[in-house]
């Protein structure tokens, strides 16, 4: 029986998220936590979905939907999904998930899919079910590595020696909707102030694409301490992210901010090498689930 396996990487976000939903760059990187999916002819006349820890289904049955219809498929199938992390954490379990089956199902129905297409279907499926978002998590499953991503603008790969990258999840699940929604009320309300921070915040995406492509983690550090106080300005941050991004700064980071869209989730730092286990021993001290993940260069990708 003909099997198709394909993974996907999920995602950090280093700068601009918030901002990259009203155009504006950011930057964001795949790591080295995959989703997997597996399709297999159906032996009966309906499609067998069973996503194990993956609780939200909504995304693999959409993608399953919206490919069916687009390719004229009328055949069934078996599809599994299998995952190297939680999809409380806030890695981007839903775009990773979208793409993978997308492209499982293009893999096992021989539909040739350039990444653009991929990228354009899954986007399609996230919006139909979160109804907004900048699609900068799936351009990361896609492509791997770290991306400097902008709406409507081919997505550029940054070629970096940057490689490890600290995380402490706080515990508490955010709503990401709820977050964008919450920004887009006060910029409603006050938009000059809100443009302006924008507008600071993009500075500082273009910068770290600089130190990025230098691979200067000092400074990368210091760009996400000043990306976090406007977060914080934009009102996504939480006392819990802002006290773990502290005390990664005290305890020997070059910096530190929250990643994703805030309200919980998690935060992420970027170290020197002897200060890493003082820092990761800290941020766990203060109640944080510690990750050290390192950078996946591969996106998406079918397992042999
Ligand atoms: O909360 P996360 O990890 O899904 O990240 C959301 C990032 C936002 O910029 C707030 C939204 C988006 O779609 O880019």
């Amino acid at each position: 029986m003909k099997i198709t396996t394909v993974s996907a990487p999920g995602k950090l976000i280093l700068f601009g998220e918030h901002v990259v939903v009203y155009g504006y760059p950011a930057i964001v990187a795949a790591i080295n936590r995959r989703m997997a999916v597996t399709v297999t002819d159906s032996l009966d006349m309906t499609d067998h979905i069973d996503t194990g820890i993956v609780l939200d289904q909504r995304f693999v049955k959409e993608s399953l939907i919206l490919f069916k219809k687009k390719y004229n498929i009328n055949s069934y199938i078996t599809l599994k999904t299998s995952s190297q992390f939680s999809d409380r954490v806030g890695f981007g379990s839903s775009a990773a998930i979208t793409v993978a089956t997308i492209y499982a199902l293009a893999t096992h129905f021989k539909k040739p899919m350039t990444k653009d297409v991929l990228f354009d279907l899954s986007y399609q499926v996230v919006i139909a079910i979160q109804k907004k978002g900048s699609g900068a998590d799936i351009a990361a499953s896609i492509w791997g590595g770290i991306v400097y991503f902008q709406k409507n603008t081919p997505v550029q790969k940054l070629d970096s020696t940057i490689n490890e990258i600290i995380v402490g999840y706080t515990g508490i699940k955010a709503s990401t909707t709820k977050l964008i929604d919450k920004v887009s009320t006060s910029y409603a309300y006050d938009p000059k102030t809100f443009e302006k921070i924008f507008i600071s915040i993009s500075k500082i995406v273009k910068q770290a694409k600089k130190e990025i492509v230098r691979s200067d983690e000092n400074k990368l550090g210091e760009l996400m301490s000043e990306n976090h106080t406007l977060l914080k300005k934009l009102k996504v941050s939480t006392v819990k992210l802002d006290c773990l991004v502290k005390y990664a700064c005290e305890f020997g980071a070059y910096g530190g901010k929250l990643s994703g869209a805030g309200g919980g989730d998690c935060m992420t730092a970027i170290a020197p090498e002897h200060a890493k286990k003082t820092v990761k021993s800290a941020l766990s001290k203060s109640g944080a689930t510690v990750y050290i993940l390192t950078i996946e260069t591969e996106g998406v990708r079918i397992e042999l």
